[in-house]
């Protein structure tokens, strides 16, 4: 039980400390599995896992990234613009691995228990698969950064899904160095976790003051 907590609170996402070091297939193994038995609406199972190793490929994603991260730049004025530049969104290259997750909307037939009235419950299932990698890679000594600085487009064709299949993420994943105590978002001055006070409420929704 503290080990759960602990493995939770630990957890962080990297985008610095990769060693570029090989992960350990056994390692590997058990992360995947553990996406792979996340719960899932209609136990539909939704995500598909590509693990991404060519350096070219790498390149070519990073490359697009970094258009992604000029186009938010070009976004923001003053004092979010220079704090924006000392943050670093992504170790796509670094990580040596990119595990690209996608969400197949037909996977568990036309008949999903649990998703007739609320389409989402696909991608939520695919996100639940995500946090089981993220803290088993924690758990294991590894380091994940997601990165969303992409158009889907793109990341969809470069990895080969067919049209219905959506990219959900891509996640940087290796061995690091050390995971940092404190999130880089925090770190560089971007934005605060707030406490948990502010977003709990009692028997109904209280708008903030
Ligand atoms: C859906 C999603 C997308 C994210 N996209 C990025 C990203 O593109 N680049 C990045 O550096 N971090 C990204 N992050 C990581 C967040 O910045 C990070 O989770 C947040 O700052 C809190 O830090 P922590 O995860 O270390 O606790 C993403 C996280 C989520 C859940």
């Amino acid at each position: 039980m503290n080990d759960l907590y602990d493995v939770i609170n630990r957890r962080r996402d990297t985008r610095r400390e990769f060693t570029g070091q090989p992960i350990p297939p056994a390692s590997l193994q058990r992360v995947l599995a553990a996406a792979h038995c996340a719960p899932s609406v209609g136990m539909s199972q939704p995500w598909d896992f590509v693990l991404v190793r060519s350096p070219q490929t790498l390149e070519s994603f990073r490359s697009h990234v970094a258009g992604e991260r000029e186009v938010f730049a070009a976004s923001l004025d003053g004092e979010r613009g220079e704090t924006f530049d000392t943050i670093k969104v992504e170790g796509i290259v670094e990580s040596g691995l990119g595990i690209v997750v996608g969400y197949d909307p037909s996977r568990g037939g036309p008949d999903v228990l649990g998703r007739h009235a609320i389409a989402d419950t696909g991608l939520y299932s695919v996100v639940c698969a995500i946090q089981n990698l993220w803290l088993a890679s924690t758990a294991e000594g590894l380091g994940v950064g997601w990165v969303s600085f992409y158009r889907e487009e793109f990341l969809r064709d470069l990895v080969g899904f067919p049209a219905h299949v959506r990219p959900v993420a891509w996640l940087c994943v290796g061995p690091v160095s050390a995971l940092p105590d404190v999130p880089d978002l925090e770190r560089f001055g971007w934005r605060h976790r707030s406490p948990l006070a502010e977003v709990l409420h009692e028997e109904r929704y209280a708008p903030r003051v």
